[in-house]
């Protein structure tokens, strides 16, 4: 019987610094019949192993459609990623995935998208946001919405120009320093009725207390509840519905029956958002 936990070996072939806390991982899967056989879609996530160090969940943050490598964008924060930010192109990690429901595309078919992301929060988006580059006619209309806390901390600065030819991207931060152009403040002030129709379909990625602004934002500009989605990461450990460490009060398993999870499923749930 095959090992559920048995990690696929991958060698790093790329590491860019994107922040001074985030750096983005090229990953190629090392055995070729795996590497063809390996799909996810937007919204799914792996779980990142280093002997020694333990695991970890991460969200993907390339399009699905690029299938010779992926990519992965990570902030340094306990002793599993100090360690990956030592690492050199050509070290090996192991990875377990793509785990988890993913975002259905027919959901989306002939609507407007919404993606709201605080933080590092945009690299999981970021799968959707190349894809409706190199793929321009999969995807109807797409707007970003982004806020951090500064502008050092936004991650994928250089591709912003890049990405404006195909969606529109919205930027505010905290705390501007004196080259900043973009809007200042929370992310939810972006969101107006000039800017947002009702009919739209909306994707959350961020910290916790994001998620109840923007989605009573969202709300009050229209939309559905059922079509305001939210990304629920935490608590992770197994991700595959064994350890119970992700149920929600009422028995939802983030790992396996999300991590994204319609609000008008959730709302009612304790501890949801
Ligand atoms: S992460 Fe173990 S059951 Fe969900």
């Amino acid at each position: 019987m095959k090992n559920q936990y048995e990690p696929i070996q991958t060698s790093i072939v790329k590491i860019e610094q994107l922040s001074p806390i985030n750096k983005l991982f090229t990953l190629k899967i090392k055995n070729k019949q795996t590497r063809n056989t390996f799909k996810f879609r937007h919204g799914q996530f792996f779980i990142l192993s280093f002997p020694g160090f333990g695991e970890a969940p991460f969200g993907f943050c390339s399009s699905p459609t690029i299938r010779e490598t992926f990519q992965v964008s990570i902030d340094q924060r306990g002793s599993l990623t100090s360690k990956l930010f030592k690492s050199k192109v050509g070290d090996n990690i192991g990875i377990r995935g793509p785990y988890g429901n993913g975002f259905d595309q027919k959901k989306i078919k002939n609507r407007n998208l919404v993606l709201v992301a605080g933080g590092c929060g945009l690299s999981p988006l970021r799968t959707i946001i190349q894809d409706a580059n190199l793929h321009p006619e999969k995807f109807q209309n797409i707007q970003v919405f982004y806020g951090c806390r500064n502008p050092e901390l936004l991650v994928f600065k250089d591709d912003y120009n890049q990405w404006n030819k195909n969606i529109e991207m919205n930027l505010t931060v905290d705390a501007p320093d004196k080259n900043w152009k973009g809007d200042i403040g929370v992310v939810t002030n972006l969101l107006t009725p000039e800017k947002i129709s009702s009919d739209s379909v909306a994707i959350l990625v961020g910290p916790p207390i994001m998620y109840k602004f923007v989605i009573q934002k969202l709300i009050e500009l229209g939309l559905n509840e059922k079509d305001i989605y939210v990304s629920l990461e935490r608590r992770m450990h197994c991700g595959i519905g064994v350890c119970q460490h992700c149920v929600l009060v009422g028995g939802k398993y983030v790992c396996t029956d999300g991590p994204l999870f319609s609000y008008a499923e959730i709302k009612d749930t304790p501890e949801g958002i």
